[in-house]
């Protein structure tokens, strides 16, 4: 029997996170974000992606060779890796790697508007909902950051909409996406405490 691929995951708690890491550009851009949450959620998530990273590419988390695209996400220049970044209130960061185009999410469970239902889902993916227990905070929470995932992975973040992605056959922790091109996303999601952790890697 052959397991499903899945992108490599590093969740790290504020205490984990080492400035020392970063490279005199992300300490650049530390220096300039204004709020404390920021700059915590930042060094968590670089901890992490540069930690993980190092060891696939056997060299040590200073070296690594991350850098930032012109659309924001995070990349590995010269080596077949794709990363993504994710935190949460500067409690908890993460980074996802994977040989392919991969994206992660954390996302609070939290109660959101009213009206995010429609602008979230498109109507054939009511049923992907219902199978989930129906409408609550933390289904909400879960098909947001579900899609969030994918549209990180496709590295267009939000400026693409939610009704760009399309949800199939969400359960037990796995399930599937598409998205605007047709193109095909393995899903995995779980718990952890009050947060949904999500990820989405191109099939
Ligand atoms: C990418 C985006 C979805 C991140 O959402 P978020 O809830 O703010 O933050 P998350 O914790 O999920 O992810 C943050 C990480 O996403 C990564 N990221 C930024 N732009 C990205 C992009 N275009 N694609 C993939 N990842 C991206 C970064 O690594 C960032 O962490 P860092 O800045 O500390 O390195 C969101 O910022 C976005 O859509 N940006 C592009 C469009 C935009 O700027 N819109 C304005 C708000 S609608």
């Amino acid at each position: 029997m052959t397991t499903a691929p899945r992108p490599t995951l590093r969740l790290l708690p504020a205490a984990a996170a080492r400035p020392d890491l970063l490279s005199p550009e992300e300490s650049a851009r530390l220096a300039a974000f204004r709020h404390e949450a920021r700059r915590r959620g930042f060094v968590l998530g670089r901890t992490a992606a540069r930690t993980l990273l190092a060891e696939s590419l056997g060299c040590s988390p200073e070296a690594v060779p991350l850098a930032v695209g012109a659309d924001g996400a995070p990349e590995v220049q010269g080596a077949p890796l794709h990363v993504s970044i994710a935190h949460a209130a500067g409690d908890l960061g993460g980074a996802a790697i994977a040989s392919r185009a991969v994206g992660l999410d954390l996302e609070a469970i939290r109660q959101r508007r009213p009206d995010l239902w429609r602008r979230m889902l498109r109507p054939d993916e009511y049923a992907v909902l219902e199978a989930l227990g129906g409408p609550t905070d933390e289904t909400q929470t879960l098909l947001w950051s579900l899609k969030e995932a994918v549209l990180k992975g496709r590295r267009t973040g939000l400026r693409a909409g939610m009704h760009s992605v399309r949800l199939r056959q969400l359960a037990a922790g796995v399930g599937e996406g598409r998205d605007a091109d047709g193109g095909a996303w393995r899903l995995g999601y779980e718990r952890r405490g009050d947060l949904w952790v999500t990820w989405a890697l191109a099939e």
